[in-house]
């Protein structure tokens, strides 16, 4: 059983104390203090109305009115989970950030000033521990491994804003900054400590959560008994503030049956928890206590500030906040859910900083059932995946067939048969062979305005409403919901072509003709539309659908949401020549090579899917 012993405080602002009725009142009275401090930067910097307790920044809700009467007022600020640099990243830690990335875009294409912010939490033992398994200093462990990080996100077409990485000298300066005013506010204390600890999650664990012989349930390896003398945050002196702010703000934690899971924690009673190590050297160490390094979680919560800083700005604070702070969204795997609707914002009310909007907490990337994870060592290759397939497949998979929020699991032939099926048959072919068909009858020139051609045609109202449904999607945070909607445009256009077939209409020539080129331009701008509506899932492709239609890419570039509308393609528009945007990916099957192409033989066969590259190249 963990318990602690309080022996000495570093001030003595705040007493623990393990009477409830003392605990109570302390809470009241932060809670008083905190709901003034949200009142009144919510009056004076928010249209906001669901929860009086929050200041500024966009709500990403769906309610459409509220979002574009912040539309560039405020920046939308989203932020992936700064990565432990333990290990290189794995397929389960791109996911957070290709949703990331893709929810970015979709702000970007409604104006909204964006700031990604994504990074590496490089402090701690576990960090420690895996430089001195690879012969290396944590210094140079953490550059190779974080610059890792950079390169994958570079193939995976993660336009980031900000990058942090927990062991940048801003970011120092803020933690101690912050540390200074918990301190101040009598939420930090010194006791004994001790407990069964975790180092993958780098976290005392609760006994009754272990399974045999003190496994803890995520990493499936035996956690340490340790006993410290540590800093303690007054966690539960919050107990009351955080229940009304879960009460009153029901959007704070996504998807809203993860909230449930909060509120339970809460309700069951909030311990105060360690925030310094004295083990430890890898850290960042304890204002006048160099014999202390800070919590690896403590620190790394507040790269989500340090983040906003410029390199070349004083490293306070009071910078930091004033470029884009508080967050509107936290994107983090539910592993981690406790640390961001619990802690962090505790540990923000003590220093009196505004809350993030929201926490989303998605599900898991699972292999056979269990986490894909380093410390497990079942994970799935990213850079493999992207260089076999292209970024647009790997983040088109994931995006579509996860619903956000749920675990899902990988198999590779699902895997070839989506793309295959959706980017390279449903969109890839569509545009193909429309393209083909104008090439062949109208010199690849648009006969008539898609506007005209398309009045009071069935097509277009089909993809207004589609559209609709995507946009909405995707200010929901449902991306698989978003991706399904822009298929079905896809479909709705091989379901009219194939109805219209214009490939007889052309030569039954006459009005026939008219009709056929007609149908053309209404296909094709429903392509246009689908280049829009499907680029914060795949950018790259997208770009490719555009440039097929004749823009050029700085055309592209200057798109927004709004050139969804129907009526983009004007009479006299030139198109490309006809190339697929998209390949197949093909299985070569040993059994293929030799001849033999049963279905039987091949699944025997070593799959060998060809690359993607060539087609994007
Ligand atoms: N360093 C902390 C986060 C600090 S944020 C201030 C951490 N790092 S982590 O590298 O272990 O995990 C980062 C994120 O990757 C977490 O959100 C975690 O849920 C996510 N994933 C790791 N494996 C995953 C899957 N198999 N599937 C989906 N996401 C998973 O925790």
């Amino acid at each position: 059983m963990a318990f602690r012993v309080h022996h000495s405080m570093q001030n003595s602002l705040w007493f623990l104390s393990s009477s409830r009725f003392y605990s109570t009142i302390q809470s009241q009275r932060v809670h008083s203090r905190n709901q003034k401090y949200f009142c009144k930067k919510s009056l004076s910097s928010s249209s906001f109305s669901k929860g009086v307790r929050y200041c500024s920044c966009n709500a990403t809700t769906s309610n459409t009115d509220a979002n574009v009467s912040h539309s560039n007022a405020e920046a939308f600020v989203l932020t992936t989970p700064l990565y432990y640099v333990n290990a290189p990243p794995h397929m389960g830690s791109a996911y957070t950030t290709i949703a990331a990335d893709a929810i970015a875009r979709f702000q970007r294409l409604l104006r909204k000033k964006v700031i990604l912010i994504t990074g590496t939490d490089e402090h701690g033992e576990k960090i420690a521990s895996a430089a001195a398994a690879n012969g290396s200093s944590p210094r140079e462990h953490c550059d190779s491994v974080s610059q890792a990080y950079k390169l994958l996100w570079r193939d995976l077409d993660i336009a980031y804003d900000k990058f942090i990485r927990t062991t940048d000298s801003k970011h120092e300066a803020l933690v101690k900054e912050f540390y200074s005013k918990v301190l101040a506010n009598g939420d930090i204390y010194r006791a004994d400590y001790e407990g069964l600890y975790c180092v993958n999650c780098e976290e005392y664990k609760d006994e009754k959560e272990l399974l045999e012989n003190n496994c803890c349930p995520m990493h499936l390896k035996p956690c340490v008994r340790r006993k410290e003398d540590n800093y303690f945050f007054a966690l539960s002196k919050y107990q009351k503030p955080l229940e009304d702010t879960l009460t009153e703000n029901p959007d704070f934690v996504q998807p809203s049956f993860r909230l449930n899971e909060v509120q339970g924690w809460v309700k069951s009673g909030l311990r105060d928890f360690s925030i310094s190590r004295a083990s430890v050297d890898w850290g960042i160490a304890v204002p006048n206590d160099d014999k202390q390094t800070i919590y690896v979680w403590f620190d790394a919560l507040l790269g989500y500030i340090s983040a906003l800083l410029d390199d070349k700005e004083q490293p306070n604070l009071q910078s930091a906040i004033s470029s884009g702070w508080p967050a509107s969204l936290h994107l983090i795997g539910k592993d981690i859910l406790r640390f961001h609707a619990v802690y962090w914002p505790a540990m923000l009310m003590s220093a009196g900083l505004s809350l993030p909007k929201m926490v989303f907490g998605h599900g898991f990337l699972t292999k056979d059932g269990l986490k894909m994870g380093k410390s497990l060592g079942n994970t799935l290759e990213p850079t493999d995946l992207v260089h076999r397939f292209g970024s647009d497949a790997v983040r088109y998979f994931f995006l579509k067939e996860v619903e956000f929020g749920s675990d899902g699991d990988y198999s590779e032939d699902r895997f070839i048969n989506i793309i295959n099926a959706h980017l390279a048959n449903t969109i890839g072919n569509l545009l193909n062979r429309t393209l083909g068909l104008l090439k062949k009858n109208c010199q690849s020139t648009l006969a008539i305005d898609s506007a005209i051609a398309a009045e009071g045609n069935a097509l277009k109202d089909t993809v207004e409403k589609l559209v609709e449904k995507a946009r909405q999607h995707y200010e929901n945070l449902e991306l698989s919901a978003a991706c399904e909607a822009v298929l079905e445009i896809g479909n709705a256009g091989n379901v009219y072509i194939d109805g219209q077939a214009p490939w007889s209409l052309f030569k039954k020539g006459g009005s026939a003709f008219e009709t056929a080129a007609k149908d053309l331009v209404i296909v094709l701008e429903a392509l246009r539309i689908i280049a829009i509506a499907l680029y914060p899932i795949t950018p790259r492709l997208c770009l490719r659908i555009y440039t097929q239609l004749g823009y050029s890419e700085d055309q592209f570039n200057a798109v927004t949401w709004n050139d969804t509308k129907w009526g983009g393609l004007k009479r006299g528009q030139v198109m490309a020549q006809p190339n697929p945007v998209f390949g197949r990916i093909e299985l070569e099957t040993e059994a293929n090579n030799a001849g033999v192409s049963t279905k039987e033989a091949s699944k025997k066969m070593n799959k060998m899917p060809k690359t993607q590259k060539a087609v994007e190249a």
